[in-house]
């Protein structure tokens, strides 16, 4: 064989190792066979031919073959390297213009159930020519009772126990998360004079066990009219319209509004009316049963001197009604805990 021979066979074998694809393991192992193997590889078959090279060119030669190889090993080594590490030899499938690997669009939320249901409520009324009013949470005895024509220490604060930030100070100026929206009419008579029509949603709290019709936390929207001549047709009047707006709007699994008014007691109202819906329901005795949904009535006039206004000259009427159990009737909804849940597969439903 002569050198030159030998020399092509070199660089033809040495194009072959730059080029063989290294990317996985089987590519390293068909590369190791063919290029190092000892028995059939095909450096160690060149290697096998330096014989038949003249005798003073063997020494380089064979240094060109030693090259040769520990060029095979050097990319073998390599290429053996980059796999454990877990990249691929040359890296040859990576497509820069393929769009980036984006998580699946984030899912469109919605508005909680109750959010709707106010919002529902709010826009009814709105539409009749009530504007909104707001108080706080945390309110002072004065407001939540007293003025409400709750005496300290009267019985009839036992209808709706608190959570206390301050302790009943006797003359009237606890601290404690208010049990209606009903002090928002104190604070707006407050603020400003007859004619007053507004309603006051918002959060409520109540010391009360806790079970599928009752919370210690919920939502009413307070309602108020005052002004001269203001009766209790007017309220009777209001309401019917309301609920006929309220559960004949809904295009949901809506219930028809079977309603009925039932004397009552507040302390706040004179005479006092407490109106319920009834719920339908086939597997109950009776087909259903009546749901309290709100409380209701003309304005005591004690409440309307505690604000200085003049009880011979105006009277108005008020309500207060509970937004999660418009929402349940409306959707027939059976347990009220299940709107603080946050479960998605419930509240998707809405
Ligand atoms: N505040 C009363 C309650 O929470 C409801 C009510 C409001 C009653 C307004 C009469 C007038 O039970």
């Amino acid at each position: 064989m002569s050198e030159t021979a030998l020399e092509a066979d070199i660089a033809a074998i040495q194009a072959e190792i730059d080029a063989a694809p290294l990317a996985t393991p089987d590519d390293a192992e068909t590369f190791r066979v063919r290029f190092l193997g000892r028995k059939s590889g095909v450096v160690t078959d060149l290697f096998s031919k330096i014989g038949a090279v003249p005798p003073e060119q063997r020494r380089e030669m064979g240094q060109r073959l030693n090259g040769l190889k520990q060029s095979a090993q050097d990319r073998l080594d390599a290429a053996l390297a980059d796999l454990e590490s877990g990249t691929e030899a040359g890296a040859t499938d990576l497509d820069l213009t393929l769009p980036g690997r984006v998580p699946a669009p984030a899912e469109r939320g919605s508005l909680h159930v109750l959010t709707q249901t106010l919002a529902d409520i709010q826009d009814i009324f709105r539409s009749f020519g009530f504007a909104v009013a707001r108080g706080p949470e945390i309110e002072d005895d004065w407001h939540n009772f007293t003025a409400l024509n709750f005496p300290p220490d009267h019985p009839a604060r036992d209808m709706q126990d608190t959570f206390f930030l301050e302790a009943p100070a006797p003359e009237g100026r606890g601290v404690l998360l208010r049990t209606h929206t009903s002090p928002v009419q104190v604070r707006v008579l407050e603020a400003q004079p007859p004619p007053v029509r507004v309603i006051a949603p918002g959060r409520v709290f109540r010391n009360e066990a806790i079970s599928y019709k009752s919370y210690c936390l919920f939502h009413q929207v307070e309602g108020l009219v005052v002004d001269e001549g203001v009766s209790f047709a007017d309220l009777k009047a209001m309401l019917t319209a309301f609920a006929r707006a309220f559960f004949g709007a809904s295009d949901g699994p809506a219930r028809e509004a079977k309603m009925r008014f039932r004397p009552s007691f507040f302390p706040f109202t004179e005479p006092s009316a407490e109106v319920d819906v009834w719920w339908a329901d086939e597997s109950m005795p009776g087909g259903g049963r009546w749901m309290e949904i709100l409380g209701s009535g003309m304005v005591d006039p004690n409440v309307l001197v505690n604000v200085g206004v003049d009880p011979e000259r105006y009277t108005g009427y008020a309500f207060g009604m509970g937004v999660e159990r418009m929402a349940m009737l409306r959707h027939g909804i059976d347990d009220i805990r299940l709107l603080y849940e946050n479960d998605v597969r419930f509240l998707r439903q809405f």
